[in-house]
């Protein structure tokens, strides 16, 4: 037995040096390359994961993935299976039964690792290329390279606190992972509107600073997730003031998507799974899901379509949801950014319109709009020869000062309705139910409106060429100052567009 021992080792010999012949550049991609990848791709998933999931791009906004420790795992598993390999297969084949185990137990740990994955996302993530990268976790740092042209910070004015509302500064901030859904847009205008000075000047309560405003929003869809199908790249596209709602619930089934229980602001609000603050259009870009994201048509100018995605709508919707049309005689409450888009679609709809304001500075205007009437409830007994004449009144008022709620619903024939929209700041007013006694009025209120009401929305704005009095302002850190100071001191004629993106942010 002795004397074997030579003989077979000898026969071992020669196996050694059979092996495989492994090309230099595979060598280097398995030893080198791959390993560090991988390394890179663990660092991401585990301690940077809203840029890990940004890059991989393989979350459903909002998801509730709990990607990072798993991710980062196999991430491992994945590197340990690249030595493996490379012992195996570079450093030539090997007899050593360990190696090839070693082999299996990563593939397995990989495999394991694709079937979280598909459990938690759903069989179409294989479908998509992006998606695919995304899973085969070693890929992270060459989907980074080739995602470099879409910017993965963006560029606003933002207020730092309510003690220094009209200071704005030019930061980079960090939006929500780019989801299936999302759509990233480019911007090139975006209204001013009265929700932006409650929100920034504290008149609200507690926000989320730094804080950029602004829901009113056109530009370019430069870049759309694997699952959009309503906006194309390259389009111009616009957002309003909701960003997000869960589309599942009774109401979103309903084209009530804007009363869902979890509706999102595009601006202030907390995003569920990431926990990033959404921020708004006084920016260089906004990312939104599909939904949110209205193609605008080519007869509108960007500045006349921006206001009217949340003034326009805030208007339109309690006004064809309220039967606003010919033979209806409807009051519009404040001739501000809302007010004159009241007054615009009201007409458009046939109804006949007057205008309510609190004195006749802004009579001339509102008859040139296309108001049938205009009182000014600054008029001693203003109310008295329309009594009991109004099917519908549309209430835009911003604030609660000297505001007299009674004279207002006297206003109303039987059952018409009151709608409020204005969001003034404070603790609100009272009514008592003697007020509604005498015409048997409804009291309500109503929030934007539905994707469907917006499109409805914009292609009667093109159906009867409205034009809104829209004001351009250059985006910048003075002109916003003085601008808002101006929409909360009434002086505006009738909405404010920021213009000027390409010279603020760059091309
Ligand atoms: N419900 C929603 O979904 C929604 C959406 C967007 C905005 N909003 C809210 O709607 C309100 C109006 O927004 P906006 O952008 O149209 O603002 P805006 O351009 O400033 O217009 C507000 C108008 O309200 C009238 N007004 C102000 N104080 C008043 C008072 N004490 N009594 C009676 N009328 C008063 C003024 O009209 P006159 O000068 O003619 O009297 C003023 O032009 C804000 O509170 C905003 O936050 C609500
Ligand atoms: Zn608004
Ligand atoms: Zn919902």
């Amino acid at each position: 037995m002795a004397g074997q021992t030579p003989v077979a080792s000898k026969a071992k010999t020669p196996k050694r040096a059979v092996g495989f012949s492994v090309p230099l550049l595979y060598r280097v991609f398995f030893l080198l390359i791959e390993p560090i990848s991988a390394l890179v791709g663990a660092y991401f998933a585990y301690f940077r994961q809203s840029d890990y999931l940004q890059l991989s791009h393989a979350a459903s906004a909002p998801s509730t993935v709990p990607f990072g420790t798993s991710i980062a795992l196999s991430q491992l598993a994945n590197m340990y299976l690249f030595f493996a390999i490379n012992e195996a297969l570079v450093l030539r084949s090997t007899p050593d039964i360990r190696v090839w185990k070693t082999v299996l137990f990563c593939l397995l740990v990989g495999d394991l690792g694709h079937l979280y994955t598909v459990r938690e996302l759903g069989l179409p993530i294989y479908w998509s290329v992006w998606d695919w990268n995304a899973i085969d976790w070693g890929n992270i740092p060459f989907v980074y390279v080739s995602k470099m042209p879409y910017p993965d910070k963006f560029t606003g004015f933002q207020v730092n606190g309510p003690e220094t509302w009209t200071e704005f500064h030019k930061n980079e901030f960090q939006p929500k992972p780019f989801g299936d859904y999302d759509v990233d847009i480019k911007i090139d205008a975006c209204g001013v509107c009265g929700s932006d000075v409650h929100t920034i000047s504290g008149g609200w309560g507690e926000q989320h600073f730094p804080l950029a405003v602004g829901h009113e929003i056109v530009g370019t869809a430069i870049r759309v997730g694997p699952k959009v199908t309503l906006i194309k790249e390259g389009e111009r596209v616009g957002v309003g003031a909701q960003s997000w709602s869960c589309l599942d619930c009774r109401q979103c089934k309903n084209d009530n998507e804007t009363y869902c229980r979890q509706q999102l602001d595009t601006y202030g609000a907390k995003w569920p799974d990431t926990g990033i603050i959404s921020q708004g259009g006084y920016s260089s870009h906004v990312r939104t899901h599909e939904h949110w994201v209205f193609p605008i048509p080519d007869a509108l100018p960007t500045t006349h379509a921006a206001p009217m995605l949340c003034a326009g709508l805030t208007a339109y919707s309690p006004l064809v949801r309220n039967g606003a049309g010919p033979g209806k005689k409807v009051g519009i409450v404040g001739l501000g950014g809302i007010g004159h888009f009241g007054l615009l679609f009201a007409k458009a709809l046939g109804a006949e319109v007057w205008v309510v304001s609190r004195t006749h500075a802004k009579e001339a205007d509102a008859l040139a709009l296309g108001a049938d009437g205009f009182l000014a409830t600054a008029d001693k007994g203003w109310n008295e020869p329309h009594v009991m004449t109004f099917d519908l009144i549309i209430n835009t008022a911003s604030s609660f000062e000297g505001f007299d709620i009674d004279a207002y619903l006297s206003l109303l024939d039987v059952h018409a309705k009151w709608v409020s929209v204005g969001l003034p700041e404070g603790d609100g007013i009272k009514v008592r139910n003697q007020t509604f006694l005498g015409n048997g009025c409804f009291f309500g209120s109503s929030h934007l409106g539905s994707r469907r009401e917006v499109l409805e929305m914009l292609q009667l704005a093109v159906d009867k060429g409205i034009k809104p009095w829209v004001e351009e302002v250059k985006i910048g850190e003075e002109a916003l100052a003085k601008t808002l100071l101006r929409l909360e001191g009434n002086d505006v004629k009738y909405r404010f567009c920021l213009t000027g993106y390409q010279d603020a942010f760059g091309a």
